[in-house]
């Protein structure tokens, strides 16, 4: 089953270090336009189908709270064509190891709701917790990224009002949870909004604070993307050790897309 999702081209080396950079730095990076209007709408048809599906509202079977849809990539070839497509899969190999892979596939899709508060959070734990007694991580170091997210908007996110995701500029370097539920700051710095069209493209490290703010428009949010991590961060496709990935996903997948999708060599355990 084929995807209108292009192959897409790589970062130039010189390009490739300046996100690097920043995304060190800053824990996240605006990549600008990236996808096509017909790669955006194949996978914005691939949520509403997904979600319009009885199927899927079955408990727990593939969403999260009403919004994290899970596992695209069984769903929708778009999606599954996604986490191979330029210039991700570079950048993710070259942020996260040659032999990086997808941790997990989910869109989020946000109804309207402004009364929303909060949702301050970084992904999962904290990978470098630190004692109460000591204020933040060293801004000499290079904060390791373990676990990269890319966020493709489809639809319009390009004011506040649309529910942007907003994070604390080099936050990744705290240590620690958010230090406040609904303004939290870091080092003299507030929330920033990434605002962006369908299309355009965003990433960041999972361990900087991050949230989807209120969608207080009258449309729906809808979010793609791929979350990539180090080979030694299992997978996270539930049901876990009873997760069996459907043959259908294989197919036509390249060799790069398959190691992407967790057919590695083996390594370090096995
Ligand atoms: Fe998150």
């Amino acid at each position: 089953m084929s995807s209108p999702i292009r192959q897409g081209e790589p970062y130039s080396p010189s390009r490739t270090t300046e996100i690097i950079d920043e995304l060190n730095r800053e824990g996240y990076v605006y990549l600008g336009p990236t996808l096509e209007p017909d790669e955006v709408a194949a996978l914005r048809s691939a949520m509403e189908r997904m979600w319009a599906d009885p199927a899927m509202h079955e408990p727990e079977r593939n969403q999260i709270a009403g919004i994290s849809l899970m596992r695209m990539f069984e769903y929708d070839n778009a999606f599954r064509d996604l986490i191979a497509r330029e210039p991700f899969a570079s950048l993710a190999e070259a942020v996260l190891g040659e032999n990086c892979h997808m941790l997990a596939q989910n869109a989020l899709r946000t109804e309207p709701d402004p009364e929303r508060k909060g949702g301050w959070h970084l992904d999962d734990l904290v990978h470098f917790p630190l004692n109460d007694e000591i204020e933040r991580h060293d801004p000499r170091m290079v904060m390791p990224v373990m676990v990269m997210q890319i966020f493709v908007p489809l639809t319009d996110i390009d004011e506040v009002q649309y529910g942007p995701t907003e994070v604390v500029p080099r936050s990744h370097y705290a240590g620690r949870r958010p230090n406040d539920p609904e303004n939290p700051s870091f080092d003299g710095q507030g929330p920033v909004s990434i605002l962006a069209k369908a299309g355009d493209a965003y990433l960041f490290n999972n361990q900087i604070w991050h949230r989807g703010a209120p969608n207080g428009s009258d449309r729906i949010r809808y979010l793609g993307g791929v979350t990539y991590s180090k080979r030694f961060v299992s997978q996270k496709l539930w049901p876990f050790i009873d997760y069996q990935m459907p043959e259908h996903v294989w197919e036509g997948a390249s060799p790069r897309l398959q190691r992407l999708l967790g057919r590695h060599e083996k390594g370090a355990y096995g």
